[in-house]
């Protein structure tokens, strides 16, 4: 009997999959309206996340414009932006984005529905980019990752495999990780060649049994 001829998948538009994502709680749930995941939520995860960010910003005599890229739910975000001259958080996902301009006021914060793949990224001096890229396609990464360089600093984390992994493998963006491949995002490994003055890893979450690592790296950008 011959073998059926594989189907192969044709990708959604981001904008659609990420709307999915909080429509079906597909990265869990709890009771608010939107739900980014438990790395957005489990205070082991992120308290030592807005620790050490929260020591990076303050850290200048004037404190910075940040731009938080794939800002979720923002459970973290909102613990930032006293430490920011201006917070800009942005999503691709209008309804999250709609919510968060009634749920979160403050002097210094906007929210803007963007498409950080394809829109042009707000003006900033920091951008915090914090588990988007590992959702996204290689040709997305490559396309955020020309605009990123117009900031001076970049904080990105990134959920990778445990041990030595090739990484950098292409994934249909979406609700999964390049994780499911064996695989993660290094921004200054090709094919993205992210071009920095210095790298510095900040934080390094383990995950039980093997689930991987969430590493937090801080890009002083040329
Ligand atoms: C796993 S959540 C992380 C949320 C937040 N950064 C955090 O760490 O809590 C990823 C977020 O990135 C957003 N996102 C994915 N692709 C995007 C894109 N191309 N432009 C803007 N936002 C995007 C999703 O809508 C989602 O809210």
């Amino acid at each position: 009997m011959k073998n059926k001829p594989k189907k192969s998948k044709i990708p959604w538009p981001t904008k659609k999959a990420m709307e999915q994502v909080y429509e079906l709680n597909l990265w869990g749930n709890n009771t608010a309206d939107f739900y980014s995941g438990f790395g957005s939520h489990n205070p082991e995860i992120v308290k030592p996340y807005v620790a050490i960010v929260k020591e990076f910003l303050t850290s200048f005599k004037n404190p910075l414009i940040v731009c938080d890229l794939g800002c979720g739910d923002f459970n973290t975000g909102k613990e930032l932006v006293k430490y920011a001259e201006k917070y800009i958080g942005v999503d691709i996902v209008p309804e999250l984005i709609a919510h968060h301009k009634k749920a979160f006021i403050a002097e210094n914060l906007e929210f803007r529905c963007l498409d950080i793949a394809v829109d042009d990224l707000p003006v900033g001096d920091c951008a915090l980019i914090r588990q988007v890229l590992q959702h996204l396609s290689n040709a997305e990464v490559e396309s955020i990752a020309n605009k990123l360089a117009a900031f001076k600093y970049v904080i990105l984390t990134e959920h990778v495999p445990n041990e030595n992994f090739t990484p950098n493998k292409d994934i249909i963006s979406g609700q999964g990780i390049r994780l499911k491949k064996q695989s993660g995002l290094h921004l200054t490994k090709p094919p993205f060649n992210f071009k920095v003055k210095e790298e510095k890893e900040l934080l390094s979450f383990n995950l039980d049994l093997g689930k991987g690592v969430i590493v937090t790296t801080l890009y002083e950008v040329f």
